[in-house]
């Protein structure tokens, strides 16, 4: 070009200067096209872009889209995206289209220019263009001919890079899309140095000072100070948005913090190749997504390369082993990411899963949230092999699942706004306190519905034979301490926390007693020693003399109102009524009694071949207490011994610190069924 440039000046200056007043035009428009072209093409690669994800989005969401009958505004929000990604579309080519003639069409009123001019001048004229002029017949036909194929040469590259701008527009556009995505998710950079620390750690967990954000300005997490000792096991709540998930993503590194250090055994997580952290973590979240593939396939994830029998007991672990060998066993296919398994049977792979990682820490993101009450239940039976000796981080946001945690961590907003045990939260009477009072409102309105519930929870105290108590006619509450109905000596006392956020105190229920007349009307009278319940309830029995006889449901319900302000309470383990379980014609000489948190609570004759243990009243030895499950275990009388089997315990049963499916009774037996709820085994000769 160049050269062109050289020999045209060389030939006539005068020409190629004309000639090249071209170029800032030229240079004008390419410019002013270069912009609005690559402004049009990014924004059509972000419409396609949009299109994409809405397309994903509708066909994820699809039963969503049909349950709310969405269609129609599916198909507009499409619509829409298709119309914005035409339109950038149809922009980005007529400019397109507009560009290429339009340099053309520059190029030649240059030419045109340069043979009016030419000729005019070689025809005997002088030229007179306002800042330069050009005497007459200073150039002839034929060097304005020569120059003419020079000019020719030099605008050919102009009229190339016309159509170069096009493409490179195209490349250039599409680059600074692919950057801000690249720019969106900051990239976690792998250390480059060999590692030579433990693969597996201890599992402590620090952070300091950690500040995070998923996009600039936004801080989602502020300030974080958290320590969790190896084998330690907490639980976060809050309101959903606090920041919870957030927080425990950063764990295994699935973004990378912005301030402040994030410590696994003491070192900065960014000094371990990530391929090793993640190693180290094991997550159950709320959903968990099978794979296309076999059942061992699904639960192998947890560690590629495990034998079948492992992978067998890691299923059974996780009480999904049933499951498996009825849907046709370990190599039969799971479809469709496991639609043909519930939500629950999906956790409980999970947990198999996580269960044959085997990794020091465990993070627990509300794996029971969508389940129901009883695939819960299996969950958390689950969940209580999987997180024995790790450290766990459990979210969750029924308080109820935090009996086994050691610390509670309240998070809102993106900060800890209290921290401390389910007792020490209760009693400051902060937010812990708060979303607990919410959440029992919620619970005594669910239980409302559920009658089954309420009988669980005080059937005991009023089971008695309160037709006994007929005679002892209606008497106020304060004699009625003397005159104590045989129901009384059942209930010597029941502990609850009052209204109030004050530490929980033990009242002594000195009396609850049936009063009956002869008419059948029966009042079930208690009084506490500071007064709070005076009459609980009455009721009217249509049958007083039948010691079997129900209680109204809606008693029951009063009953259970008044107490069941602690019902989600794991450690307090409110109320603590007196159970009352010996109902036997004595002709038996062999009994269990239960312990409650070190009291024997009960009695019970084994006068029956099966006798039914859970938290119902419908079971013949029945523990009103949360951590007793519904159907928890049951006594079958075989040959001349007894035996306890386990039936659905949500804490099984344990002989001698072993968890046991079953258990021959000898005399004396001590058996749990919960950390501090045992039964107690006697011959009575
Ligand atoms: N991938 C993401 N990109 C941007 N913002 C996010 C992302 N995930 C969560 N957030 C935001 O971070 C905040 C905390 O969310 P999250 O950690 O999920 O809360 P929690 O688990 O306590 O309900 C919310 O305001 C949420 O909108
Ligand atoms: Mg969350």
């Amino acid at each position: 070009l160049m050269g062109v440039i050289v020999i045209m000046l060389v030939i006539s200056p005068q020409y190629t200067l004309i000639s090249l007043c071209i170029a800032p035009l030229l240079f004008t428009l390419i410019l002013f096209y270069t912009k609005s072209i690559k402004a049009a093409t990014k924004k059509q690669a972000k419409a396609a872009g949009k299109v994409a994800m809405v397309a994903t989005e509708d066909i994820n969401a699809l039963q969503v889209i049909r349950a709310f009958t969405l269609e129609k505004r599916e198909d507009l929000r499409f619509q829409r995206y298709v119309g914005k990604q035409q339109r950038a579309g149809l922009r980005a080519g007529r400019l397109q289209a507009q560009f290429t003639p339009l340099v053309a069409v520059l190029l030649l009123v240059g030419t045109a220019i340069i043979i009016g001019v030419g000729g005019y001048v070689s025809a005997g004229n002088p030229f007179n263009g306002g800042f330069f002029s050009l005497t007459a017949s200073s150039i002839d036909v034929g060097t304005l001919v020569l120059f003419m194929t020079y000019l020719k040469m030099l605008y050919q590259p102009m009229r190339n890079i016309s159509k170069l701008t096009n493409l490179a527009n195209l490349a250039s556009s599409g680059a600074e899309r692919i950057q801000t995505v690249f720019d969106q998710a900051p990239e976690i950079i792998d250390i480059a140095l060999p590692y030579e620390g433990a693969k597996k750690f201890r599992g402590d967990i620090t952070f300091d000072a950690v500040h995070f954000g998923y996009v600039k300005d936004t801080p989602i997490l502020k300030d974080i100070h958290l320590e969790i000792p190896a084998g330690k096991r907490i639980a976060l709540v809050g309101l959903s948005g606090g920041g919870k998930t957030t927080l425990v993503k950063l764990i295994p590194r699935f973004y990378e913090i912005e301030g402040g250090v994030l410590k696994l055994d003491d070192k900065d997580v960014r000094e371990y190749p990530l391929a090793v952290v993640r190693q180290n973590i094991s997550m159950v979240l709320q959903e968990s997504v099978l794979f296309e593939g076999t059942f061992r396939d699904n639960i192998e994830v947890g560690r590629p390369g495990a034998t079948l029998d492992e992978v067998i007991e890691a299923a059974k672990k996780a009480q999904i082993h049933e499951t498996i060998l009825n849907k046709g066993g370990y190599d039969a296919e799971v479809y469709e990411q496991g639609k043909n398994l519930s939500l629950g049977q999906r956790q409980r792979i999970a947990i198999a899963r996580a269960i044959l990682r085997d990794a020091p820490i465990l993070i627990l993101d509300e794996p029971t949230a969508s389940l129901d009450v009883e695939a819960e239940g299996q969950v958390m039976r689950a969940l209580d092999q999987l997180i024995t000796g790790r450290t766990v981080i459990m979210i969750s946001h029924r308080l109820s699942t935090l009996g086994h945690v050691d610390e509670i961590i309240v998070v809102k907003d993106g900060t800890i706004v209290e921290q401390g045990t389910y007792k020490e939260l209760k009693r400051m009477g902060g937010i812990f306190a708060m979303l607990l009072e919410e959440q029992n409102r919620y619970n005594i309105e669910r239980i409302g519905d559920e009658p089954a519930m309420i009988r669980s929870a005080y059937m005991p105290a009023v089971r008695a034979k309160h037709a006994g108590s007929a005679t002892r006619t209606s008497q106020s509450a304060a004699t009625a301490e003397e005159t104590i109905s045989p129901l009384a000596e059942h209930v010597e006392h029941v502990e609850y926390a009052e209204q109030t956020r004050e530490p929980v105190e033990v009242k002594e229920l000195v009396a609850v007693g049936a009063t009956s007349a002869t008419n059948g009307k029966s009042s079930i009278v208690s009084t506490t020693n500071n007064g709070y319940h005076d009459t609980l309830v009455s009721y009217t029995s249509s049958s007083p003399n039948n010691s079997e006889a129900p209680v109204p449901t809606e008693a029951l319900n009063l009953l259970h109102l008044d107490i069941s302000e602690d019902d989600e309470d794991p450690t307090e383990r409110l109320p603590r009524a007196k159970t009352v379980i010996n109902e036997s014609n004595s002709s038996s000489n062999i009994c269990v009694q239960v312990e409650l948190d070190g009291e024997i609570i009960g009695e019970r004759t084994l006068d029956k071949p099966v006798l039914w243990i859970g938290r119902l009243l419908k079971n013949d030895i029945h523990i009103p207490d949360r951590r007793i499950s519904q159907k928890h275990a049951r006594i079958v009388q075989r040959e001349n011994t007894w035996v306890l089997e386990d039936i659905d315990g949500f804490n099984g049963i344990i002989h001698q610190g072993k968890r046991v499916e079953q258990h021959t009774f000898t005399d004396g037996d001590k058996v749990y069924l919960a950390p501090t709820i045992a039964l107690h085994y006697h011959v009575v000769s």
